[in-house]
């Protein structure tokens, strides 16, 4: 399987936002990752719905909406109606976890977990077979530009048996730190998603950027 892209809107420049949908329209790009925060779970705020909706409209990328929110459950109808893909919520956030993955689905998208550096792989064990993708989180969500935690590579690959012992299709995508040197080894331990920010949106050259990371084979 080819390794899909999923560039970090949270990186781009929001004076010029339809010129960074525009590259992202005309790029290799499979998804348009989109980061909500509410700045209690996590110690930063992003941007909500009315940007949602309005680059939901714009992009043709699917959108790829990972919630780091207190009660992502309230907003499941308001991502389905911005046209969202798949919509993410971090499993500490969820005490029903199993119910809000039921009423993602309901609401007509593809559902996520993600997962803090902190939190170990056994809280989804019981739900493996009810996800489409998991999201392994590489630096303590809430900002862009941070530093790779090198005990995903490990905890990609652990990941990748249980998925493969539970028959679950789900996708394991990856978040925070993905550049040149840790694009490769991620993809080399199992994962199917590359989310990328700065190193997309800061570089030269972000189209030749994207289509580089989806060049990498496991
Ligand atoms: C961090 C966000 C990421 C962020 C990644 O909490 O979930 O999506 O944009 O940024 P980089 O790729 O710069 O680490
Ligand atoms: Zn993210």
């Amino acid at each position: 399987m080819k390794t899909l892209v999923s560039p970090s809107l949270l990186s781009a420049n929001f004076l010029d936002l339809r010129q960074e949908i525009d590259m992202i329209n005309d790029s290799q790009a499979d998804w348009l990752h989109m980061d909500i925060m509410d700045g209690s779970y996590v110690p930063n705020i992003s941007f909500g719905f009315p940007v949602l909706n309005a680059v939901g409209a714009y992009c043709k990328k699917p959108l790829d909406v990972h919630y780091m929110i207190e009660h992502p459950e309230r907003y499941i109808q308001h991502t389905a109606d911005a046209g969202a893909m798949l919509m993410t919520v971090h499993q500490e956030t969820c005490p029903h976890l199993h119910r809000t993955l039921q009423q993602i689905h309901a609401a007509g998208m593809k559902a996520g977990v993600a997962l803090n550096p902190s939190t170990p792989l056994c809280m989804i064990e019981d739900v493996l077979t009810d996800l489409d993708l998991v999201l392994i989180m590489s630096v303590n969500p809430g900002f862009g530009g941070q530093k790779f935690i090198e005990h995903t590579i490990d905890k990609v690959q652990r990941l990748r048996k249980m998925l493969d012992a539970a028959h679950s299709h789900a996708l394991i995508e990856v978040d925070g730190g993905v550049q040149a040197e840790t694009a490769p080894r991620l993809v080399k331990a199992g994962v199917n998603v590359l989310v990328s920010g700065s190193y997309v949106f800061k570089s030269t050259d972000p189209k030749g950027t994207i289509a580089a990371l989806k060049e990498l084979k496991g």
